[in-house]
C-alpha cells in the first residue's frame, strides 16, 4: 500500500420521504427510480465533485430479490445516470445494510484504495412483503429444525427479549407514545425535512406527484390509543403494531471521501467516519445486538457513551430499544431526538443510511461533536458506528 490511513468524511447526504410498504406513496414506483433521484440529488448537492471520479457505488438491501435483484446498486447508478465506469454493489447485511455499506465506502477510504465513494441503503417493503415469499422453499430443513431462531419472525424475537428483560407492554407503550411525540414535533418544525429530497411518486391512476413527508408519523398516538391494539406476534404476547416499528419503502444515500480530496476539491467535510462495530448474538433474542456492538465500537474508539451527544438507535421495536438503552447506560435524553422508527418507519436496507443523515443534522443543529449510529440485525446481529462532526473553522 502506498498510503497510511487516511480520515473518511462524509462530504453529502439526502434521503427520501419514508412511504407505508403496501399502501403509501411509493406502491407504485419501482425503487430503482426514487433511489436514482436521490443519488442525483445528493450528487448535485457537490457539483465541486466530477462523477466520473466515484470510486463505487455501495448500496445497502435487505431483501435483494425480485424488483431488488441484479445488483440494485449498479441499476441505480446507472439510472441516475453515472457513467458505466462508475461500479456497483450490493450488499446485504439486513437492518444494517444502509450502515454497512457505508462503513465498508469508508474503510476503502481509509486504507488508501479509493478516494470517493457513494454509499447507501434502498427498500421497498412494497416490491418484497415483510413476511417474504415461498418460505418452504428457501428453508433449509436442518436449520429450521435446529436453528429455529434464524427463521423466526422479528415480531417473535421482540416478545422473547422482553419476556427475558422483563419490559411490560406499557413500558413499551410509554416509549412509542414519546417516539411519535418526538417524530410529531420534529416533522412540525421542519427538522426532518432538512434530509429529505423530494421524489417523483405514482398513483393509482399512473398521475405523478411529488412525495416528500414522512408517512407512518401518528402524531394522535396515546397510550389509551395503544391499550386496545392487538399482540400479532404471539398469543397473550406484549408486542403490538403500535409498539413496533411499520414496513416502508425509502432510500438513504450518503457520499464520502477521502479529507484529503474533499480538501483538494473545496468540499465541506460534515463529519469524519470513526468506526464500525457488528457482532453476532443468538438469533432468537436478536434485538439485543445493539448492546454488545456498542460497547465494541466504544472500546475501537477509546469514548464512552457520555461521550456522545447525539444517539440514534434503530427502533425495530420497543421491546428492544429500552433494555439496549438501559444496559449499555445511554442516556434516553440523546436517544433518537426527532423520534425513532416506531414513528417514523424502517425500510430495512435503507434504515442505516437515514440514520446516519438524522444523525448529522441533529448534531449540527447541536453544533456538538460525537454521533452513534446503532440497531439490532436479523439473524442475531447488532451494528454501531461512531460520527464525528467537523466543525467549521
Ligand atoms: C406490526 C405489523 C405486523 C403491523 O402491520 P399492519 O397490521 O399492516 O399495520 P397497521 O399499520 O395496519 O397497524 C395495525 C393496527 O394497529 C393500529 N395502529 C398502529 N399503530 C398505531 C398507533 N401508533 N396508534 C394507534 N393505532 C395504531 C392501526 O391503526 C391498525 O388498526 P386497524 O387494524 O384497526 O386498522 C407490521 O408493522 C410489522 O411486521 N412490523 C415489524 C416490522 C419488522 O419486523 N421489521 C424488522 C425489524 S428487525
Amino acid at each position: 500500500m502506498s498510503k497510511s490511513m487516511e480520515d473518511a468524511v462524509i462530504v453529502a447526504y439526502g434521503r427520501s420521504a419514508v412511504a407505508r410498504s403496501g399502501k403509501g406513496a411509493l406502491r407504485n414506483t419501482h425503487p430503482i427510480e426514487y433511489a436514482a433521484e436521490v443519488l442525483s440529488a445528493v450528487l448535485n448537492k457537490i457539483p465541486q465533485l466530477p462523477v466520473d471520479e466515484i470510486e463505487d457505488v455501495i448500496i445497502g438491501c435487505a431483501k435483494p430479490e425480485l424488483s431488488q435483484r441484479y445488483n440494485i446498486a449498479r441499476l441505480i447508478a446507472i439510472r441516475a445516470g453515472l457513467p458505466y465506469s462508475v461500479p456497483g454493489q450490493t450488499v446485504n447485511r439486513f437492518c444494517a445494510s444502509g450502515l454497512q455499506s457505508i462503513s465498508t465506502a469508508a474503510n476503502m477510504i481509509m486504507t488508501g484504495q479509493s478516494s470517493a465513494m457513494v454509499a447507501g441503503g434502498v427498500e421497498s417493503m412494497t416490491a418484497i412483503p415483510y413476511m417474504g415469499i415461498g418460505d418452504a422453499v428457501f428453508k433449509d430443513t436442518w436449520l429450521d429444525e435446529h436453528e429455529p431462531g434464524v427463521y423466526m419472525g422479528m415480531g417473535l424475537t421482540a416478545e422473547l427479549v422482553a419476556e427475558k428483560y422483563g419490559v411490560s407492554r406499557e413500558q413499551m407503550e410509554e416509549f412509542s407514545v414519546l417516539s411519535q411525540q418526538k417524530a410529531a414535533r420534529a416533522q412540525e418544525n421542519g427538522i426532518l425535512a432538512k434530509d429529505i429530497i423530494p421524489v417523483t411518486a405514482v398513483d393509482d391512476e399512473g398521475n405523478t406527484f411529488v412525495f416528500e413527508k414522512d408517512e407512518s408519523v401518528r402524531a394522535n398516538t396515546t397510550l389509551e390509543s395503544l391499550a386496545g391494539l392487538k399482540a400479532p406476534f404471539k398469543e397473550n404476547g406484549r408486542v403490538t403494531a403500535g409498539t413496533s416499528s411499520s414496513t416502508n419503502d425509502g432510500v438513504g444515500i450518503v457520499v464520502l471521501t477521502s479529507a484529503e480530496t474533499a480538501r483538494e476539491k473545496g468540499l465541506k467535510p460534515l463529519a469524519k467516519f470513526l468506526a464500525f462495530s457488528v457482532v453476532g448474538t443468538d438469533p432468537k433474542y436478536m434485538g439485543i445486538g445493539p448492546m454488545e456492538a456498542i460497547s465494541k465500537v466504544m472500546k475501537l474508539t477509546g469514548l464512552t457513551v457520555d461521550d456522545m451527544d447525539v444517539v440514534e438507535l434503530n427502533e425495530a421495536f420497543a421491546a428492544q430499544a429500552i433494555p439496549c438503552i438501559k444496559e449499555t447506560g445511554l442516556d434516553p435524553e440523546k436517544v433518537n431526538i426527532n423520534g425513532g422508527a416506531i414513528a417514523l418507519g424502517h425500510p430495512l436496507g435503507a434504515t442505516g443510511a437515514i440514520l446516519v443523515g438524522k444523525a448529522l443534522t441533529q448534531l449540527e443543529l447541536q453544533k456538538d461533536k460525537y454521533a452513534l449510529v446503532s440497531m439490532c440485525i436479523g439473524g442475531g446481529m447488532g451494528a454501531a458506528a461512531i460520527l464525528e462532526r467537523l466543525s467549521d473553522k
